[in-house]
């Protein structure tokens, strides 16, 4: 507030070289091109902004799980094309390789191909990028990691929003770090970058803190028009927020994972309760059990909601929404793991200020609801 810029400029350029630079940390081989980062309003802005990077347009074909938030999605039908939603592995819940490899190769008997895949890191949970590679075959498809809830979700091959082409991070409110709205989209790809830059402010050639801010010269008013862009800039107050955010994200992670291992501990002699696995890089976002059916679900958030425990579903799948019913071109049936989760999971409250007692009272509460 006090250094009076409040749009994108010096703190946000700070942001985006910080929160590279932590990319970079997690980087197993350092000769490859740099990362860079692009700072945006939203993930859903950043999710549109690199699928027209990569030429996604009218009637391309990407591949995105059923079981993510709508935006994964949205964001291909912005731009004309069709998301074909695959089916979910049952541990964990994302993108499943073998039913992904069974679409590439029905497209390929139609002389068709995905033009991108958008694996989701659902719960914080780090995809496997290597068996999706493998599933995409020679097919010259791009992965767009959705790291909505994967920041600082760190792997053996690097990190999450690192390990495909490019990476695009939430700062929404309730994510693992916040700008209250915000996100980042990361690249090593020089041409993406390029493009990425352009379309997220008006396709203009020069940047408004490059005209009127520390560099400004002749002329500040002068600009050129090279692609009809879009306005998806973060300011520099949200900037501001997410630096500080960006210097405390190690210890929020860590707060995660403790309260993580505490509700596995607490609630490993429940067999009615299906836990998440303790997987490499688990950013845990979300801590999402498992129930035997709908009907228990339901009664459990019930029971939980009048003890003022607040729970939720992430996610109901989205080809069983409305518009995606009837807009889609995949069948529900395609889509049995996908389905079965949203009717079987539940969101237990996880956030990093919370205590042993507040954990033990959510898994005393739930002992009771299932009676166990
Ligand atoms: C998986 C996933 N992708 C994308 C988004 C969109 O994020 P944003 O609200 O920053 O646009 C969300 C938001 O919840 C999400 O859960």
């Amino acid at each position: 507030m006090r250094r009076r810029w409040l749009t994108t400029g010096p703190e946000a350029l700070a942001f985006e070289k910080e929160f590279a630079a932590v990319l970079e940390s997690g980087a197993p081989d350092s000769s490859k091109a740099p990362i860079q980062a692009i700072s945006v309003n939203s993930a859903t802005a950043g999710l549109r902004l690199a699928l027209e990077a990569v030429g996604v347009g009218p009637g391309d074909y990407v591949a995105v799980p059923s079981l993510t938030f709508t935006a994964t999605a949205g964001t291909v039908r912005h731009l004309g094309a069709h998301p074909l939603f695959v089916d979910s592995l049952e541990n964990g819940g994302t993108l499943s390789p073998s039913h992904l490899e069974q679409m590439v190769l029905q497209l390929k008997s139609k002389g068709k191909y995905l033009k991108a895949v958008i694996p989701v890191h659902l719960a914080g949970r780090v995809c496997d990028i290597n068996a999706i590679r493998r599933a995409l075959g020679e097919s010259p498809t791009l992965i767009i990691e959705d790291s909505a809830h994967a920041f600082p979700s760190r792997t053996k091959e690097g990190m999450a929003g690192d390990l495909g082409d490019i990476g695009v991070f939430s700062f929404y409110a309730t994510k693992t770090i916040t700008t209250g709205e915000g996100g980042m989209v990361c690249t090593r790809n020089p041409d993406f970058l390029q493009r990425i830059s352009l379309m997220r402010l008006h396709g203009i050639d020069r940047t408004v803190w490059n005209r009127y801010g520390a560099n400004a010269g002749h002329r500040p008013w002068e600009y050129d028009i090279q692609a009809p862009g879009d306005k998806c800039n973060l300011p520099d107050l949200c900037a501001a927020i997410g630096r500080v955010q960006l210097q405390r994200a190690n210890h929020l992670h860590q707060q995660r994972k403790n309260l993580a291992h505490l509700y596995l501990k607490y609630l490993e002699d429940l067999p009615q309760v299906q836990c998440p696995q303790d997987a490499e890089g688990h950013a845990w976002h979300l801590f999402a059990i498992r129930l035997k059916n709908e009907e228990t679900r339901n009664q459990v958030s019930e029971f939980l909601e009048k003890r003022g425990i607040g729970t939720s579903v992430h996610f109901i799948p989205l080809h069983t929404m409305s518009y995606w019913k009837r807009s889609s071109l995949i069948q529900a049936e395609t889509l049995p793991v996908a389905t079965s989760l949203g009717c079987q999971s539940l969101s237990l409250p996880l956030w990093p200020g919370m205590g042993k007692k507040e954990i033990k009272r959510v898994t005393q509460g739930l002992r009771e609801a299932l009676n166990a």
